[in-house]
């Protein structure tokens, strides 16, 4: 046997056996003349050794090392280690692997260290307690929601890598076929044709782990390849699957953090926006919109006086930390959102406002702003009046910039997002309306009547699953019947010919039968990171791209011989100047 135990599991009760464990050095310490401490490191924890000081043995050494467990004397406990009342005594040790010195050390320290050293010896970088902590959780998550879903009759199915280019949204990576040059395979930015098509197949109820590529701009929540919960259901209706998502969804952070979350609530999207201006809003704090549109009815003040909606957000006691600075470069973020600009109002004690628009407000509209906000002196007050959407949209992005706790931090506030619209905004080539999510959401049935006369107050039965503020997924129920797509490509603009087109492959299975059906996908790297606590889905993907794409250890994008490109019959153009 090469080991009899982990590192992290010896306890007084093991005292007065002899043990063998295996392991990396993580420090060792002189001790007198004759001595030295080890202590020896694995996935499970750390154990100390007591050992001769002749024994060539430096940090990071892989060894095995076999003692006696004795208990440590009382002044020497370490309380803060789970092995911290026992250490190895008479001990001999075996190398196993030397080492050199590592680039930067294996502790919480490393946490400072720049994330491309860390990247370029990821496998170091694993080792920490930290990243092994991280990779377990998401071991955690993928094997919960295997089991939840299995547990609940769907099916696994595995679908293709190579697939054809199809319009999701996402930029594709695409791979040239040899067998055919000129000719190109897309990987999957989800599986949602496939999944769609085992609906046709009677598959009944199918979910996947499944990896999915999208050629998008890096960041915190986004890395081009990521992992969904991916499912589809046939015979249902929205309840159906949200509360089959759900159930995957607390299994896994019930697994995680020991409590089970409660039933996630449900929001609108409609209320969503006009009470956090967003549709993922983030539930941990409130300074929710306020509605003041009222209270300018008869303004004199041009900025409000020809708006749409006028809201704002109160700071509870932000006049004092909010210098004139800091809140130029609020209005300049409300600029870039798409605001014409910002108010800003600071409330005094004598029911007055500090601001330079003052003057423009009457006494009986501060009245009843103060009223409105139920605001106090050293409130301040941020207003947006425009369109009812930017207005929303702008204030729901001010909101986060100044309440908002990192993603990672407790408590978790799962909400669904329900009731999204059909349409949103309109394709400034075509004059039509956009599709919300994709073209073949459901519209809410509800609302069929509306389809050609008001296409915009079209709900679909299309939600999101949104925790801590964060998109953790969405989906929605499709379109099966094709006079209904037809109707909705109509509305979009996309003939029978174009359909047919860019679509055929897709609408042709629905021409043999297609049962009512719905789903669902989230991304298993989010939900991962934050029950980790972390805010950056990197942390929980063992090799991760950072943001250039590029990476460090291995070097990839990397360029491929002629050979190989002529073999797909590819010719390199020019680097762009
Ligand atoms: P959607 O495109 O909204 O829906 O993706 C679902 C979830 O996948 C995760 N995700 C990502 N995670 C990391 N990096 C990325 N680049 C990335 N892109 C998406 C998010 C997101 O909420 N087929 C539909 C689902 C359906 O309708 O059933 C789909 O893929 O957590």
């Amino acid at each position: 046997m090469m080991r009899t135990h982990l590192c992290g599991e010896l306890r007084l009760e093991n005292v007065g056996q002899t043990v063998t464990l295996a392991g990396w050095v993580n420090r060792r310490r002189e001790h007198g003349e004759h001595l030295a401490f080890v202590d020896v490191r694995d996935h499970s924890g750390i154990t100390q050794a007591v050992v001769d000081n002749d024994v060539d043995v430096r940090s990071e050494y892989v060894v095995r090392i076999t003692g006696t467990v004795v208990a440590r004397t009382p002044e020497t406990v370490k309380t803060n280690l789970a092995t911290g009342e026992i250490e190895l005594h008479d001990c001999s040790i075996e190398v196993l692997s030397a080492a050199e010195p590592p680039p930067f050390p294996l502790d919480e320290r490393a946490d400072d260290v720049d994330e491309m050293v860390r990247l370029k010896h990821r496998y170091l970088d694993l080792r920490r307690e930290r990243m092994q902590r991280n990779l377990r959780v998401r071991s955690t998550v993928n094997s919960t929601i295997r089991n939840a879903m299995s547990g609940q009759g769907f099916v696994e199915v595995e679908t293709p890598m190579l697939m054809p280019s199809t319009p999701e949204g996402a930029r594709e990576f695409l791979v040239p076929s040899r067998q055919r040059p000129g000719n190109f395979y897309a990987l999957p930015q989800s599986p949602q044709l496939y999944k769609q098509l085992l609906m046709v197949g009677g598959l009944d109820r199918y979910f996947q782990i499944a990896r999915c590529l999208r050629d998008e701009d890096l960041r915190a929540d986004r890395q081009y390849e990521f992992m969904q919960l991916d499912m589809e259901m046939s015979f249902v209706d929205v309840d159906d699957v949200l509360a089959a998502v759900e159930i995957s969804v607390l299994d896994a952070a019930e697994a995680v953090t020991g409590v089970r979350p409660e039933a996630v609530p449900r929001i609108s999207w409609h209320e969503a926006m006009e009470t956090y201006g967003s549709d993922k809003p983030d539930l941990r704090f409130g300074m929710e919109l306020v509605e003041l549109t009222p209270v300018f009815s008869e303004t004199g003040f041009n900025a409000f006086s020809s708006a749409e909606a006028i809201k704002g957000i109160k700071v509870e006691g932000g006049a004092a930390d909010y210098g004139r600075n800091k809140l130029d470069g609020l209005t300049d973020e409300a600029k870039s959102f798409g605001a014409k600009g910002m108010v800003w109002l600071k409330v005094q004690g004598d029911g007055t406002f500090d601001s330079p628009v003052a003057k423009f407000i009457s006494e009986s509209e501060t009245a009843a702003l103060i009223e409105t906000f139920s605001a106090v002196d050293g409130d301040l007050l941020l207003l947006i009046a425009d369109d009812w959407m930017t207005t929303c949209e702008v204030l729901g992005e001010l909101r986060n910039r100044v309440g908002r706790p990192p993603v990672s931090e407790g408590p978790y506030k799962y909400v669904w997002v329900v009731d999204f619209p059909l349409f949103v905004g309109v394709d400034s080539a075509t004059g039509r309306p956009k599709p919300g999510h994709h073209a073949f959401c459901h519209p809410h049935t509800d609302d069929l009547d509306k389809l050609e006369s008001d296409p915009m107050a079209v709900r679909a039965w299309a939600y999101d699953l949104v925790l801590n503020g964060w998109e953790l997924g969405s989906g929605s129920i499709r379109i099966h019947e094709p006079d209904l797509q037809r109707r909705v490509f109509e509305i979009l603009g996309i003939d029978e010919e174009e359909a047919n087109r860019r679509f055929g492959f897709f609408l042709e299975p629905f021409k043999y039968g297609a049962p009512p059906h719905g789903g669902f996908a989230y991304g298993i790297d989010r939900l991962s990171a934050i029950l980790a606590g972390e805010e950056s889905i990197r942390e929980v993907i063992a090799f991760p791209k950072p943001q250039s794409g590029l990476d460090p250890l291995t070097g990839a994008p990397g360029e491929v011989d002629e050979s190989q490109l002529a073999e797909l019959g590819i010719r390199l153009l020019p680097p762009a100047t």
